[in-house]
């Protein structure tokens, strides 16, 4: 923080909102304070009306900061702003480029899928997660190089949601080019893919190193992830079978060498295959930092025999095509 901003405390009676960073913008006005909350006090961080250029969002970002702050009674201005953004964003004939529009719809749909991340019981946060989702997967069928475009994008510290998104956008795009037609089931695709790690979002596990790294504790919270998190969503009944089953299956492997259930082929769903394809190519990038064209290269050496060749081969095809790699 800068140093005019340390004295800034805010008065005792205002009454503070969390939102989520990834609703921000770089390129514009933000048109409210901006507060973090740093020892109990929340500190203005960026004046309404200032730029909230680049830089600063990254540092923002960079510091794993994932909630910031407004005063509850800016909160009619957050939502026009949120609406504002949205708009632009999904109607394409307002002329902005598509680099800045995937850059807001990855944002809101990494905001999206946080809210469930973090309250996994809430049925409807889950309903407006869902429409958000078909806004989504509609934006991803619409435009050719939109899935380039959120690959492209910063991440900032390693983010189970983030991720998330990522794994999503690989997955729904892969089934497609694989032949699937059906909106409802690549709706339902992409929300097990958006949710697979939700468990990573509770055990406190740092999965940003490659799991080899992990000494025989993290590897053993590590093989109970998929486990825990269909447990943690079963209970309720408003999720779909296909999403547990992904969040379940995503690390099994066709050898019958996967976990938690050793499964072979027959016994794995295919879109919870596909998942795992598109899981394995950004695991590397967003938690290891690798390359795109470094990690397809590192699958087609290493996951041959575990992931289904097809799947492999239909994901490198398609990162060509859409020169992602
Ligand atoms: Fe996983
Ligand atoms: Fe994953």
């Amino acid at each position: 923080l800068k140093k005019h901003r340390e004295g800034n405390l805010t008065a005792k009676d205002e009454t503070y909102q969390r939102i989520r960073i990834s609703t921000l913008r770089g390129d514009q006005e933000i048109p409210f304070d901006v507060f973090l909350q740093i020892a109990g006090k929340h500190i203005l961080y960026i004046r309404k009306g200032d730029n909230f250029d680049g830089v600063r969002l990254k540092r923002l970002k960079d510091r794993a900061t994932h909630h910031i702050f407004i005063s509850t009674t800016a909160e009619p201005e957050y939502k026009k702003y949120l609406r504002y953004n949205t708009e632009l964003a999904y109607k394409s004939s307002l002329g902005k480029p598509i680099e800045v529009r995937a850059q807001i719809i990855q944002g809101l749909q990494q905001a999206a899928t946080e809210e469930v991340l973090e309250n996994p019981n809430d049925q409807l946060r889950y309903e407006i997660f869902k429409e958000d989702t078909r806004k989504y997967l509609e934006f991803l069928l619409r435009e050719e190089k939109a899935l380039k475009c959120i690959l492209n994008l910063d991440h900032g510290s390693p983010s189970v949601a983030h991720h998330g998104v990522n794994v999503a956008s690989l997955a729904c795009s892969l089934a497609i080019e694989l032949g699937e037609k059906d909106a409802n089931k690549l709706q339902l695709l992409t929300i097990g893919a958006l949710l697979h790690d939700i468990e990573h979002f509770y055990s406190g596990l740092n999965v940003a190193r490659p799991p080899t790294e992990f000494n025989s504790d993290e590897k053993a919270t590590y093989h109970k992830h998929p486990d825990l998190g269909a447990h943690r969503l079963q209970n309720n009944n408003f999720y779909d079978q296909i999403v547990l089953k992904i969040i379940l299956q995503h690390h099994e492997q066709i050898n019958g060498n996967g976990f938690p259930g050793g499964s072979r082929e027959k016994d794995i769903d295919n879109f919870a295959l596909i998942v795992a394809v598109a899981d394995a190519f950004d695991r590397k990038i967003t938690f290891e930092n690798v390359e795109p064209k470094d990690s397809i290269k590192r699958m087609m050496l290493d996951m041959v025999g575990l992931l289904p060749l097809p799947l492999i081969q239909g994901l490198s095809q398609l990162l060509k095509r859409r020169e992602i790699v």
